[in-house]
């Protein structure tokens, strides 16, 4: 049932007219729970609050899949707007976006014209940006964008999703970068042909790519809302003695707030990912697919008055 939910969820996600329809209509359904809001005056009221309890943030203007030069255009002007919203507020954050935002289906060119425009921004606010993963299809060409990318510029890394079988050697072959990555899971509907259909083996390469990153040196950032992954985390650094600061834990804005505050508490680094924006609906039904308990929260607040 859970699975079944699960490829609902994932499936309705990738629904280009609900998309259309979500962003005329406003935040609704309780996806107000994990958007940070509409505007970026809204995010940086949230951020401003998650700031001050000592949680720092990767904010992320919300769009993905887009298909023509000028959107892709505005979707860039929009996370530049973030940047200089950060520098001038003073606001301990990133910024994280996806590469199909910026015009990965279109070409390499306009790709990568965005980007340079938004990095040169972020190095003048020294803000870090961070390329989300998306879906296996554009999984080689976001790492080319990176690779690219990191050459020209120190403040950009990428994600690594455990669900692929291609993953192990990705973070070898990137490890000549020295890149500061954030490790996930993996969000996306994959097929067995190139991810883990199984829970434990994804679990299983996660660790194993959390160990290889951090004793290889570099700066890694565990994004996950699972205990056991976080603990295995603290065991590790424990163990071979790891600095604080050669790594954090990340999660997204709304899920498992106790637990954030209790890991700053602890003395770790703890950033929060703020989505903000109109299309919001691809990152909300990708969120009610992890967990079915939200799905109930939906509910609730769709018959609630
Ligand atoms: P998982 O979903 O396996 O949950 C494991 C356990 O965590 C649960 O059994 C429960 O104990 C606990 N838990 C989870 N949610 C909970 C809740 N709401 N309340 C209480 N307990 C809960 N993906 C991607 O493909 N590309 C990307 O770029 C990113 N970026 C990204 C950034 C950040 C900051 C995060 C946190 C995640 C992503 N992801 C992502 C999403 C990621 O791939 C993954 O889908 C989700 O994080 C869910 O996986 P978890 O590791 O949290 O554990």
């Amino acid at each position: 049932m859970e699975q079944l939910m699960r490829d609902f969820f994932l499936f309705l996600s990738k629904n280009k007219a609900l998309t259309k329809l979500a962003k005329k209509y406003g935040l609704r359904f309780g996806a107000a729970r994990f958007v940070a809001g509409e505007t970026i005056e809204r995010a940086v009221n949230v951020i401003k609050d998650l700031n001050s309890k000592d949680l720092v943030v990767t904010i992320d203007y919300l769009g993905e899949f887009i298909d023509n030069e000028a959107e892709a255009k505005e979707m860039a002007d929009n996370s530049i707007q973030a940047i200089q919203a950060i520098g001038r507020e003073n606001l301990r954050s990133q910024l994280s976006l996806k590469m199909t935002s910026m015009g990965l289906d279109i070409s390499d060119d306009v790709v990568l014209g965005n980007m340079r425009r938004i990095l040169e921004a972020a190095k003048e606010n020294n803000v870090f940006v961070t390329i989300d993963m998306e879906d296996y299809s554009r999984c080689q060409k976001t790492i080319d964008i990176f690779k690219q990318l990191k050459s020209e510029y120190d403040n950009v890394g990428t994600v690594i999703q455990a669900y692929l079988y291609r993953t192990e050697q990705d973070m070898k072959d990137l490890n000549e970068y020295s890149p500061n990555l954030r490790l996930v899971k993996g969000a996306y509907k994959e097929s067995p042909e190139v991810a883990f259909p199984e829970k434990s083996d994804v679990d299983d390469n996660f660790k194993k790519i959390i160990k290889m990153h951090l004793l290889n040196g570099n700066y890694t950032a565990v994004a996950t809302h699972d205990d056991a992954m976080i603990e295995y985390t603290k065991q590790l650094v424990k163990e071979h003695n790891i600095p604080n600061d050669q790594f954090e834990f990340q999660m997204l804005y709304g899920i498992r707030t106790e637990k954030q505050l209790e890991l700053v508490k602890e003395g770790y680094k703890m950033r929060v990912y703020v989505p903000y924006g109109t299309d919001w609906y691809g990152y909300f039904m990708r969120r009610l697919a992890e967990r079915p308990a939200n799905v109930a929260f939906v509910l609730k607040g769709m018959f609630k008055k």
